[in-house]
Protein backbone atom coordinates (compact mmCIF):
# COMPACT_ATOMS: atom_id res chain seq x y z
CA UNK A 1 0.00 0.00 0.00
CA UNK A 2 1.47 3.33 -0.66
CA UNK A 3 -1.23 5.93 0.42
CA UNK A 4 -0.69 9.30 -1.76
CA UNK A 5 -1.12 12.00 1.02
CA UNK A 6 -0.61 16.28 0.42
CA UNK A 7 1.01 17.79 2.96
CA UNK A 8 -0.50 21.75 2.81
CA UNK A 9 2.43 23.87 5.92
CA UNK A 10 5.34 25.63 6.67
CA UNK A 11 8.90 25.70 5.66
CA UNK A 12 11.13 26.66 8.22
CA UNK A 13 15.38 27.43 9.04
CA UNK A 14 15.55 26.08 12.29
CA UNK A 15 18.00 27.85 14.60
CA UNK A 16 19.03 25.72 17.80
CA UNK A 17 20.20 26.74 21.08
CA UNK A 18 21.16 23.60 23.33
CA UNK A 19 20.59 24.73 27.43
CA UNK A 20 21.16 23.22 30.56
CA UNK A 21 17.94 24.93 31.55
CA UNK A 22 16.00 27.92 30.24
CA UNK A 23 16.75 31.56 31.55
CA UNK A 24 14.96 33.43 33.82
CA UNK A 25 13.48 36.59 32.85
CA UNK A 26 16.58 39.57 33.19
CA UNK A 27 19.15 36.30 33.57
CA UNK A 28 22.15 35.47 30.70
CA UNK A 29 23.11 31.97 30.36
CA UNK A 30 25.95 30.38 28.56
CA UNK A 31 24.54 28.07 25.73
CA UNK A 32 26.20 24.84 25.49
CA UNK A 33 26.65 23.96 21.59
CA UNK A 34 26.12 26.57 18.92
CA UNK A 35 24.66 24.71 15.90
CA UNK A 36 24.57 25.24 12.28
CA UNK A 37 20.86 26.00 10.83
CA UNK A 38 18.50 23.14 10.29
CA UNK A 39 15.66 22.17 7.99
CA UNK A 40 12.22 22.50 10.21
CA UNK A 41 8.85 23.66 9.93
CA UNK A 42 6.06 22.04 11.20
CA UNK A 43 4.59 21.70 7.17
CA UNK A 44 8.21 20.39 5.61
CA UNK A 45 8.91 17.90 8.53
CA UNK A 46 5.96 16.18 8.17
CA UNK A 47 6.79 16.28 4.67
CA UNK A 48 9.97 14.66 4.96
CA UNK A 49 8.44 12.21 7.65
CA UNK A 50 5.90 11.10 5.15
CA UNK A 51 7.90 10.62 2.32
CA UNK A 52 10.40 8.98 4.64
CA UNK A 53 7.73 6.72 5.52
CA UNK A 54 7.38 5.37 1.53
CA UNK A 55 4.08 7.61 0.81
CA UNK A 56 3.85 9.66 -1.70
CA UNK A 57 4.16 12.89 -1.50
CA UNK A 58 3.30 16.05 -2.37
CA UNK A 59 4.03 19.76 -0.57
CA UNK A 60 2.48 22.87 -1.09
CA UNK A 61 4.70 25.75 0.96
CA UNK A 62 5.97 28.75 0.52
CA UNK A 63 9.74 30.36 0.79
CA UNK A 64 11.32 33.96 0.57
CA UNK A 65 13.81 34.49 -2.68
CA UNK A 66 16.58 34.97 -0.01
CA UNK A 67 18.23 31.39 -0.81
CA UNK A 68 17.99 30.46 2.74
CA UNK A 69 15.91 27.58 2.56
CA UNK A 70 18.02 25.73 -0.67
CA UNK A 71 19.67 23.45 1.66
CA UNK A 72 15.88 22.12 2.30
CA UNK A 73 15.25 21.93 -1.24
CA UNK A 74 17.84 19.68 -2.11
CA UNK A 75 16.56 17.38 1.28
CA UNK A 76 12.82 17.50 -0.34
CA UNK A 77 14.61 16.23 -3.31
CA UNK A 78 16.34 13.59 -2.07
CA UNK A 79 12.94 12.09 -0.31
CA UNK A 80 11.09 11.93 -3.09
CA UNK A 81 8.87 14.71 -2.38
CA UNK A 82 6.81 16.19 -4.97
CA UNK A 83 8.17 20.10 -5.10
CA UNK A 84 5.93 21.26 -7.94
CA UNK A 85 4.04 23.60 -5.45
CA UNK A 86 6.61 25.01 -3.36
CA UNK A 87 5.81 28.40 -4.19
CA UNK A 88 8.15 31.72 -3.97
CA UNK A 89 6.98 34.67 -2.15
CA UNK A 90 8.90 37.78 -4.02
CA UNK A 91 9.10 39.96 -1.14
CA UNK A 92 8.49 37.94 2.08
CA UNK A 93 11.69 36.15 3.95
CA UNK A 94 11.62 32.60 4.34
CA UNK A 95 10.27 31.00 7.80
CA UNK A 96 12.36 30.66 11.14
CA UNK A 97 11.96 29.06 13.85
CA UNK A 98 14.14 30.02 17.08
CA UNK A 99 14.42 26.92 19.62
CA UNK A 100 15.49 25.99 22.74
CA UNK A 101 16.17 22.73 23.79
CA UNK A 102 17.11 21.78 27.36
CA UNK A 103 18.90 18.64 29.45
CA UNK A 104 15.46 16.99 29.90
CA UNK A 105 15.12 17.07 25.31
CA UNK A 106 12.15 19.16 25.96
CA UNK A 107 12.19 22.64 23.71
CA UNK A 108 10.67 26.13 23.57
CA UNK A 109 9.84 27.17 19.97
CA UNK A 110 9.75 30.92 18.44
CA UNK A 111 8.35 31.14 14.89
CA UNK A 112 8.45 33.99 12.54
CA UNK A 113 6.07 32.56 9.89
CA UNK A 114 7.48 35.05 6.95
CA UNK A 115 6.87 33.38 3.82
CA UNK A 116 4.48 30.72 5.20
CA UNK A 117 1.77 33.33 6.52
CA UNK A 118 1.60 34.80 2.86
CA UNK A 119 0.12 31.36 1.19
CA UNK A 120 -3.33 32.27 -0.21
CA UNK A 121 -6.37 30.29 -1.70
CA UNK A 122 -5.33 31.56 -5.24
CA UNK A 123 -1.73 28.97 -4.17
CA UNK A 124 -3.92 26.29 -3.46
CA UNK A 125 -6.24 26.53 -6.62
CA UNK A 126 -3.13 26.11 -8.71
CA UNK A 127 -2.28 22.41 -6.33
CA UNK A 128 -5.56 21.04 -6.64
CA UNK A 129 -4.87 18.49 -8.92
CA UNK A 130 -2.61 17.15 -6.56
CA UNK A 131 -4.70 17.32 -3.53
CA UNK A 132 -8.20 16.28 -5.88
CA UNK A 133 -6.01 13.09 -6.65
CA UNK A 134 -4.58 12.30 -2.83
CA UNK A 135 -6.04 9.71 -0.05
CA UNK A 136 -5.07 12.17 2.73
CA UNK A 137 -4.37 16.07 3.05
CA UNK A 138 -2.43 17.23 6.19
CA UNK A 139 -2.02 20.88 7.57
CA UNK A 140 -1.09 22.23 10.48
CA UNK A 141 -1.36 25.94 11.49
CA UNK A 142 1.89 27.69 10.69
CA UNK A 143 -0.15 28.80 7.27
CA UNK A 144 -3.39 31.09 6.72
CA UNK A 145 -6.36 29.37 7.74
CA UNK A 146 -7.89 30.94 4.54
CA UNK A 147 -5.94 28.48 2.66
CA UNK A 148 -6.49 25.37 5.19
CA UNK A 149 -10.33 25.85 4.36
CA UNK A 150 -9.88 26.40 0.50
CA UNK A 151 -7.66 23.17 0.76
CA UNK A 152 -10.08 20.84 3.13
CA UNK A 153 -12.85 22.27 1.04
CA UNK A 154 -11.59 20.88 -2.47
CA UNK A 155 -10.50 17.34 -0.11
CA UNK A 156 -14.01 17.20 1.51
CA UNK A 157 -15.62 17.59 -2.29
CA UNK A 158 -13.61 15.06 -3.75
CA UNK A 159 -13.87 12.20 -0.88
CA UNK A 160 -9.88 12.86 0.61
CA UNK A 161 -9.78 12.79 4.24
CA UNK A 162 -8.42 16.01 5.66
CA UNK A 163 -6.19 15.88 8.86
CA UNK A 164 -5.43 19.07 11.16
CA UNK A 165 -2.49 19.23 13.39
CA UNK A 166 -3.53 22.35 15.18
CA UNK A 167 -0.01 23.27 16.10
CA UNK A 168 0.66 26.33 17.37
CA UNK A 169 -3.09 25.99 18.80
CA UNK A 170 -5.41 29.01 18.01
CA UNK A 171 -9.17 29.16 17.57
CA UNK A 172 -10.75 27.45 14.63
CA UNK A 173 -13.91 29.05 12.75
CA UNK A 174 -16.65 27.16 11.72
CA UNK A 175 -15.76 26.90 8.85
CA UNK A 176 -12.41 25.01 8.65
CA UNK A 177 -14.05 22.82 11.87
CA UNK A 178 -16.92 21.39 10.03
CA UNK A 179 -14.00 20.25 7.29
CA UNK A 180 -11.92 18.42 9.75
CA UNK A 181 -12.09 14.47 9.65
CA UNK A 182 -8.75 13.43 11.78
CA UNK A 183 -7.76 16.12 14.54
CA UNK A 184 -4.16 15.91 16.30
CA UNK A 185 -3.64 18.06 18.87
CA UNK A 186 -0.92 17.45 21.56
CA UNK A 187 -2.19 17.71 25.26
CA UNK A 188 -1.11 21.38 25.15
CA UNK A 189 -2.70 22.38 22.23
CA UNK A 190 -5.72 20.39 23.07
CA UNK A 191 -5.88 22.25 26.09
CA UNK A 192 -5.94 25.62 24.34
CA UNK A 193 -9.04 24.73 22.00
CA UNK A 194 -10.71 22.75 24.78
CA UNK A 195 -10.44 24.92 27.63
CA UNK A 196 -9.63 20.97 29.02
CA UNK A 197 -6.31 20.38 30.71
CA UNK A 198 -5.35 16.97 29.63
CA UNK A 199 -4.20 15.61 33.34
CA UNK A 200 -5.94 12.07 33.95
CA UNK A 201 -7.69 9.35 31.51
CA UNK A 202 -10.98 11.45 32.57
CA UNK A 203 -9.51 14.39 31.41
CA UNK A 204 -8.36 12.90 27.95
CA UNK A 205 -11.92 11.40 27.27
CA UNK A 206 -13.52 14.77 28.20
CA UNK A 207 -10.80 16.69 25.96
CA UNK A 208 -11.76 13.81 22.63
CA UNK A 209 -15.33 14.25 23.48
CA UNK A 210 -14.88 18.07 23.27
CA UNK A 211 -13.97 17.26 19.83
CA UNK A 212 -16.37 14.93 19.09
CA UNK A 213 -19.37 17.28 19.69
CA UNK A 214 -17.67 19.36 17.38
CA UNK A 215 -18.10 17.26 14.69
CA UNK A 216 -14.71 15.16 13.79
CA UNK A 217 -15.10 11.68 13.69
CA UNK A 218 -11.69 11.30 14.72
CA UNK A 219 -9.17 12.38 17.61
CA UNK A 220 -5.50 11.67 18.65
CA UNK A 221 -3.89 13.55 21.28
CA UNK A 222 -0.67 12.99 21.30
CA UNK A 223 1.10 12.92 25.24
CA UNK A 224 4.47 12.84 24.99
CA UNK A 225 6.28 9.91 26.59
CA UNK A 226 2.48 8.88 27.52
CA UNK A 227 1.94 7.58 23.99
CA UNK A 228 -1.41 8.49 22.20
CA UNK A 229 -4.78 8.46 22.64
CA UNK A 230 -7.84 7.87 20.39
CA UNK A 231 -11.23 8.16 20.14
CA UNK A 232 -13.97 8.44 17.74
CA UNK A 233 -17.46 7.80 18.20
CA UNK A 234 -17.31 3.61 18.92
CA UNK A 235 -13.95 3.10 20.49
CA UNK A 236 -11.16 5.17 22.82
CA UNK A 237 -8.02 3.97 23.56
CA UNK A 238 -4.29 5.17 24.85
CA UNK A 239 -1.74 3.84 22.31
CA UNK A 240 1.59 3.27 25.24
CA UNK A 241 4.92 5.18 23.51
CA UNK A 242 7.81 2.82 23.32
CA UNK A 243 9.96 4.42 26.33
CA UNK A 244 13.34 5.64 25.49
CA UNK A 245 15.53 8.43 26.19
CA UNK A 246 14.96 11.78 25.05
CA UNK A 247 17.95 13.67 23.83
CA UNK A 248 15.45 16.51 21.50
CA UNK A 249 11.42 16.36 21.27
CA UNK A 250 11.40 18.74 18.16
CA UNK A 251 9.37 16.98 15.02
CA UNK A 252 8.59 14.16 17.57
CA UNK A 253 4.57 15.29 17.00
CA UNK A 254 5.29 15.76 13.30
CA UNK A 255 7.29 12.53 12.50
CA UNK A 256 4.45 11.07 14.49
CA UNK A 257 2.00 12.17 11.75
CA UNK A 258 4.01 11.39 8.80
CA UNK A 259 3.98 7.85 10.08
CA UNK A 260 0.45 7.61 11.26
CA UNK A 261 -0.61 9.14 8.03
CA UNK A 262 1.44 6.63 5.74
CA UNK A 263 0.20 3.47 7.80
CA UNK A 264 -3.33 4.38 7.86
CA UNK A 265 -5.41 2.34 5.19
CA UNK A 266 -7.97 4.83 3.23
CA UNK A 267 -10.97 2.82 5.13
CA UNK A 268 -9.34 4.02 8.45
CA UNK A 269 -9.64 0.40 10.03
CA UNK A 270 -6.42 0.02 11.33
CA UNK A 271 -6.08 3.31 13.47
CA UNK A 272 -4.65 1.70 16.50
CA UNK A 273 -1.65 0.03 14.18
CA UNK A 274 -1.33 3.37 12.38
CA UNK A 275 -0.83 4.62 15.78
CA UNK A 276 1.47 2.46 17.12
CA UNK A 277 3.56 2.42 14.63
CA UNK A 278 3.77 6.51 14.73
CA UNK A 279 4.54 6.07 18.27
CA UNK A 280 7.13 3.93 17.22
CA UNK A 281 9.03 6.30 14.56
CA UNK A 282 8.63 9.04 17.17
CA UNK A 283 10.39 6.91 19.53
CA UNK A 284 13.11 7.17 17.33
CA UNK A 285 13.34 10.89 16.27
CA UNK A 286 13.58 11.94 20.15
CA UNK A 287 16.79 10.17 20.36
CA UNK A 288 18.42 12.43 17.75
CA UNK A 289 18.64 15.90 17.72
CA UNK A 290 17.22 18.82 15.19
CA UNK A 291 14.10 18.22 13.09
CA UNK A 292 14.26 17.00 9.83
CA UNK A 293 17.96 15.34 10.80
CA UNK A 294 16.17 13.06 13.24
CA UNK A 295 13.38 11.58 11.14
CA UNK A 296 13.94 7.88 10.52
CA UNK A 297 13.30 6.01 7.35
CA UNK A 298 10.42 3.32 6.95
CA UNK A 299 13.17 0.96 7.44
CA UNK A 300 15.08 2.14 10.85
CA UNK A 301 11.44 1.10 12.05
CA UNK A 302 11.82 -2.21 11.14
CA UNK A 303 15.05 -2.46 12.20
CA UNK A 304 13.80 -1.66 15.91
O1 LIG B 1 7.36 20.88 15.11
C1 LIG B 1 8.69 21.32 15.11
C2 LIG B 1 8.83 22.52 14.22
O2 LIG B 1 8.09 23.59 14.78
C3 LIG B 1 10.22 23.06 14.07
O3 LIG B 1 10.94 22.43 13.03
C4 LIG B 1 10.02 24.55 13.88
O4 LIG B 1 10.37 25.01 12.62
C5 LIG B 1 8.56 24.80 14.20
O5 LIG B 1 7.82 25.01 13.07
Amino acid sequence: MTNHVVILGSTNVDQFLTVERYAKPGETLHIEEAQQPYGGGKGANQAIATARMNSHTTFITKIGKDGIANFMLDDFNKANIDTSYVFESEDTKTGQAFITVDSQGQNMIYVYGGANMTIDESDVMTAQDAIINADFIVAQLEVPIPAITKAFEIARQHGVTTILNPAPAKDLPQSLLKLIDIIIPNETEAEVLSGLAVTDEQSMIDNANYFLSLGIKTVLITLGEQGTYFATQHDHQLIKAYKVKAIDTTAAGDTFIGAFVSKLTKEMDNLAEAIDFGNKASALTVQKSGAQSSIPLASDISNN
